[in-house]
């Protein structure tokens, strides 16, 4: 069951994201230092060890204290299968793009009220586009793409 869950997810996925990947190029994220600005993937690893403890990646990850996090952008909000979101997730409808992420993980729990996801955020910018960096290495599967 599971299965054919991620199954339909990874197909969407495969529509969604060639989609917000040619939108990034003709619309930078608003706000963004410098437009294009290249992450550095390894430097984003070390940042992900601060979310490592409830988030995995790679074909292997499961749901842990969090859901995995392969293939985030162009996946829509609270819809990893099977997992248990709290309400304040079933009822996003927000689909996860660069934009959106930059300013939910600066202050998760203000983005998103009532959200179970404990973690103060990350204030950095550089940072923060590293860690981009390192998530969007990952597709839907796991596989790391870059
Ligand atoms: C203490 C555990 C914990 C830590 C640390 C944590 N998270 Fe989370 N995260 C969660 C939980 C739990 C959820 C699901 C939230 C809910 O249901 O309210 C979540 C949800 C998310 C989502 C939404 C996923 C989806 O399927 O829509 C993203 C994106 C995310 N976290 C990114 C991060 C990143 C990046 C970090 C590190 C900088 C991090 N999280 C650190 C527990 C954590």
């Amino acid at each position: 069951m599971a299965f054919n869950f991620r199954m339909i997810l990874a197909a969407t996925v495969a529509v969604v994201v060639p989609a917000a990947a040619a939108m990034a190029q003709t619309a930078p994220a608003p706000g963004a230092a410098t437009p294009a600005a290249a992450g550095d993937a390894a430097a984003g690893e070390r940042v992900f060890a601060q979310c490592r403890a409830c988030h995995q990646m790679g074909p292997t990850a499961r749901a842990g204290v969090g859901p995995p996090l392969n293939g985030l952008f162009g996946r829509k909000a609270g819809s990893f299968p099977n997992f248990n979101y709290s309400p304040a997730y079933r009822s996003l409808d927000k689909t996860w793009d660069e934009a959106n992420f930059r300013v939910y993980i600066r202050n998760p729990r203000e983005v998103t009220p009532g959200t179970r996801m404990v973690f103060s955020g990350l204030r950095d910018e550089t940072q923060i586009t590293n860690l981009i960096a390192y998530l969007k290495q990952f597709n839907a599967e796991g596989q790391r793409t870059q």
